[in-house]
């Protein structure tokens, strides 16, 4: 229950990816017929993911991941005395990029969430100053899976014509995507949070945004992004596009949806002191961020992984010591509740009994660990 961190691949995206490791493995710059093969695989996956994204497919740049993209859109965009809004609940190839970015003379403003952590649009117009060139803000959190307004956010861009980029990794597959309807000059995706391989990933650009590449070279990708393609790589993604797009199509996703809620009741319903981080805020189908009161969050995830449940914190561990998730500090979570949280991100390959089997084993465990936490035992020896 962590497909947030990354997702299987398919084997329909498999099946689609290798015949471009063996037989057609041409180098889609060349002339001969295998290098034809390999320009028709990939402007094709090109158009698949346009149709995911709302967008014309010359407007769709292969990359090697989320990273990549968003580290394109803001160094490709911003030069020194510029002015750029952000969020402090970005993921870090955001947030990292604009520190890089801030030691180049490059002015960041860092807007705080609710507590919801939800970016409030207002805040956003409250921060541009005459120099802003760019905002960017994450179309859905990976920690809590809140969806941001984007579209609102889109709309302040376009009255002030500031570019403004999305981190979409963790909406693509999960929630319809409109670049037209959001207003986002950039959008970043990632193919391994989407049953694509990893070390893949794809940058919208909109027709007119100045790009300036980060890797030069030949001519690839409009000159956008230069390296030979990594062919199977791109045919996987495209593959997963079009997948995705029939899962939003059909209804599917809602099967994840209903397994999330059931997992959360049974938890609020199970275990005592728990809470949903991001509650009353729109989410995406598949994650939920849950406080569960004295325990260490990191030493429920062992336990869990010890009896076969795969799930995560946000918190990372920094010189030896860990730091509560920034994104749920952001929310003003306190600090203890911050650290005893966890992420359950459901993903297509999860089942009902797998849901059941997380029931089963969560409250014993918790019950476990609180029973080794002092600050437990003492509250709970007052109150006998
Ligand atoms: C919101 C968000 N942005 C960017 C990334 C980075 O993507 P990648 O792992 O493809 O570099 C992630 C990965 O966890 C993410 O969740």
């Amino acid at each position: 229950m962590d497909s947030n961190a990354t997702t299987p691949l398919l084997p329909e995206v498999l099946g689609a990816m290798s015949p471009f490791f063996t037989q057609s493995f041409g180098n889609a710059s060349s002339i001969h017929h295998y290098g034809q093969q390999a320009r028709g695989a990939v402007e094709r996956a090109r158009e698949s993911v346009a149709r995911l994204f709302s967008c014309r497919a010359a407007e769709v740049v292969f990359t090697s991941g989320g990273t990549e993209s968003d580290n394109l859109a803001l160094f490709g965009t911003l030069n020194p005395g510029d002015h750029a809004i952000t969020s402090t609940i970005e993921h870090h190839a955001v947030l990292n990029a604009f520190k890089a970015l801030q030691s180049q003379g490059i002015d960041v403003s860092y807007v705080e969430v609710d507590s919801r952590g939800v970016v409030e649009p207002n805040v956003i117009r409250r921060a541009m100053q005459p120099n802003t060139k760019l905002i960017s803000v994450m179309m859905a959190n990976n920690e809590t899976g809140v969806l941001q307004p984007v579209k609102e956010i889109g709309v302040i861009a376009k009255e002030a014509s500031v570019v403004f980029h999305t981190d979409a990794v963790q909406a693509a597959g999960k929630v319809p995507i409109d670049v037209n309807e959001i207003g986002c000059h950039l959008l970043s995706i990632s193919g391994h949070k989407m049953h694509a391989p990893q070390g893949i990933g794809a940058l919208y650009v909109r027709k007119g945004t100045l790009l300036r590449p980060m890797m030069v070279g030949g001519n690839h990708e409009r000159q956008r992004r230069a390296g030979t393609e990594n062919l199977p790589g791109i045919v996987g993604l495209g593959k997963a596009a079009d997948i995705a797009m029939d899962a939003l199509a059909n209804g599917s996703i809602h099967r994840i949806a209903a397994m999330r809620d059931r997992l959360e009741d049974g938890i609020f319903g199970k275990i005592d002191d728990t809470g949903l981080n991001g509650q009353g805020a729109p989410r995406v189908p598949n994650t939920t961020n849950i406080h569960i009161d004295h325990i260490e969050g990191e030493a429920l995830i062992i336990a869990l992984d010890l009896k076969g449940l795969a799930v995560s914190t946000g918190a990372a561990c920094s010189s030896g010591a860990i730091e509560p998730s920034h994104v749920l500090t952001a929310m003003k979570l306190p600090s203890a509740q911050a650290r005893s949280s966890i992420r359950f991100s459901l993903g297509k390959h999860n089942s009902e009994s797998d849901v059941d089997f997380a029931l089963s084993i969560l409250p014993e465990t918790v019950a476990r660990l609180r029973e080794l936490s002092p600050v437990y035992n003492k509250k709970a020896a007052l109150s006998c």
